[in-house]
């Protein structure tokens, strides 16, 4: 047993039917970042994420490939996995959804709710897109006809499972009301209210066994699989164990997702079903916007997405976890540049940063054989100021964090960092070197850049961990896991041995291209 307060975190789970793009490779990011965040908090933290592997598009495309859709995701699967290692995202279960504990759990839920009646079969008959995967409507009529963009369109008449979604329309409309702060960022509140005026209708939850195979087979008809949501959804119960209206012990979870996946699946659906099963509401869904190329999604169909992977090969994987985090603000849309990475590269890491460590390692070194000397004693001007600016900023980056702000926290930390350089700037160690009699103010200003950097190294392990930790193998100390409340400046780096200075972010040459670490 532990007292350390839970924090169980998820992401969305992808789908398997093309490769991870930025998009999906952001979202785990930042969900990498609030799970480290809050681990150095000292919460007991269990953070899931995975991919979402049925469904007709991926029995498709294995059947393009002549495959079978098992070894097609199992494949996939492994794509997803391979880059969400090599960004150093910390998650503590990867879930597929063709996997048996997730299977048996979605059963038992479907189980329960057809026991208590919430689920009926019914004879449907409609206009249905097969591009789309859906049915349609007569309001999906332009001028009488039905768009190219469902393609090709056929009336299927079957008996499809519905769950009584509709009944839980009061319930979630006074959920919304009496909690503003489920979803963050709150303004997004007002889309599931406005979705909720409207009458909402049953949610089909099955399809035909014979039209679709790759699915969950119904524990009461074996003619029919689970669609979609159903399956996806109950990944964030799958995973801790379930027994009637009974959660395994972590939840409830953060869910942090797209905005295009929040109505109606997450503020929606995923209520009323843990509702229905008697289970607890999540704590907060945290709703990110898109990626964007020229103003429009970034999108497999679209096809116009970015390789995360090969934005790691030429930057490292540092530099592609700064720049999707403090380029897109938490809950609002991005639009990719590498013009604009390259520059947050060169500028914020290269040398805010890179060069920071660089020099004040090296400086140590030159001066004071890599032994980092002794302060003078408290009480000189100039040295209170800075570190009292620089304790701010790291108090700013923590509040802004624990508000969820994350681009807002990491300007704060660099504009800490800035203030180092500044620092070193004004003190000009390089100046004192010359003069025997400024040995002690040079001592000092030594000591005082590697008690900064220490600091700093501290904080950006939750969104830098490599770059911390090789910031901490210079610094001559080690990565702590949590944090003391107290923000306090450093007491124990005189007298450490330095680590030889490495460079952290190379310099970009057009040609070659950098391979950093
Ligand atoms: N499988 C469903 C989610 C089920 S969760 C129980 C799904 N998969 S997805 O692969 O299409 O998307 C996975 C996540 O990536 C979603 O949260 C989605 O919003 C996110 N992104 C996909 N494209 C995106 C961008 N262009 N930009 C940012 N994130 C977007 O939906």
């Amino acid at each position: 047993m532990t007292n350390r307060p839970s924090y169980y975190i998820t992401t969305a789970i992808d789908y398997v039917n093309g490769r991870p793009h930025l998009g999906h490779a952001y979202e785990k990011v930042l969900t990498d970042v609030l799970a480290r965040y809050q681990r150095r908090q000292g919460a007991d933290v269990f953070f899931l994420t995975g991919v979402d592997e049925h469904g007709m598009k991926v029995q498709q495309s294995a059947a393009k490939q002549g495959r079978q859709p098992q070894e097609f995701c199992d494949e996939m699967a492994g794509h997803f996995r391979a880059l969400y290692d090599r960004l150093n995202i910390s998650y503590d279960d990867f879930v597929r959804t063709t996997q048996p504990r997730h299977k048996e759990v979605v059963q038992k839920i479907l189980q329960q709710l057809f026991d208590a009646g919430e689920i009926y079969s019914a004879d449907y008959e409609g206009y249905y897109s097969t591009r789309l995967e859906q049915f349609l409507t007569e309001k999906d009529r332009v001028d009488g006809k039905f768009p190219e963009s469902f393609g090709e369109v056929v009336f299927l008449q079957e008996k499809n499972y519905f769950f009584k979604l509709s009944q839980y329309q009061g319930w979630l409309l006074e959920f919304y009301q009496n909690h503003p702060d489920f979803i963050y960022p709150s303004f997004r509140t007002k889309e599931v209210l406005g979705a909720l005026q409207e009458p909402i209708p049953d949610l089909c939850i099955s399809r035909p066994a014979a039209r679709l195979s790759w699915g969950i087979p119904l524990p009461f008809d074996s003619e029919q699989v689970t669609y979609v949501w159903f399956d996806a959804l109950v990944n964030y119960l799958s995973v801790l164990g379930y027994e009637r209206g009974q959660a395994g012990g972590r939840w409830p979870a953060v869910h942090v997702i797209g905005k295009d996946i929040l109505v109606p699946p997450h503020a929606i659906y995923w209520p009323a079903m843990l509702k229905a099963i008697g289970v607890a509401q999540p704590r907060q869904l945290v709703v990110h916007g898109w990626w964007t190329q020229n103003k429009e999604k970034m999108s497999k169909s679209v096809g116009n997405v970015v390789d995360p992977l090969e934005l790691i090969d030429l930057y490292g994987v540092d530099a592609f976890r700064y720049f999707v985090m403090r380029e897109m603000a938490l809950g609002y849309d991005a639009d990719f540049s590498e013009e604009q990475f390259k520059l947050r590269y060169q500028s914020e890491l290269g040398n805010t940063l890179g060069n920071l460590v660089n020099r004040s390692v090296s400086m140590i070194h030159r001066y004071r054989g890599g032994v980092v000397p002794s302060p003078m004693e408290p009480g000189t001007e100039a040295g209170e100021g800075f570190r009292r600016d620089v304790l701010e900023s790291i108090r700013v980056y923590r509040e802004n964090m624990d508000k969820l702000q994350l681009h807002v926290g990491i300007m704060e930390l660099w504009k800490g960092l800035m203030r180092v350089n500044q620092f070193v700037d004004e003190t000009a160690p390089f100046k004192m070197a010359k003069d025997e009699a400024r040995r002690a103010e040079l001592d000092h200003v030594l000591h005082e850049l590697a008690a900064a950097l220490e600091l700093f190294a501290q904080e950006l392990q939750v969104l830098l961990p490599g770059t911390a930790l090789k910031m901490c193998e210079q610094l001559g100390g080690g990565l702590q896991s949590s944090i003391s409340q107290e923000l306090h400046w450093p007491e124990s780096v005189a007298g450490r041995h330095l680590g030889q200075a490495q460079v952290l972010f190379p310099r970009l040459e057009e040609t070659p291209s950098p391979k950093p670490a």
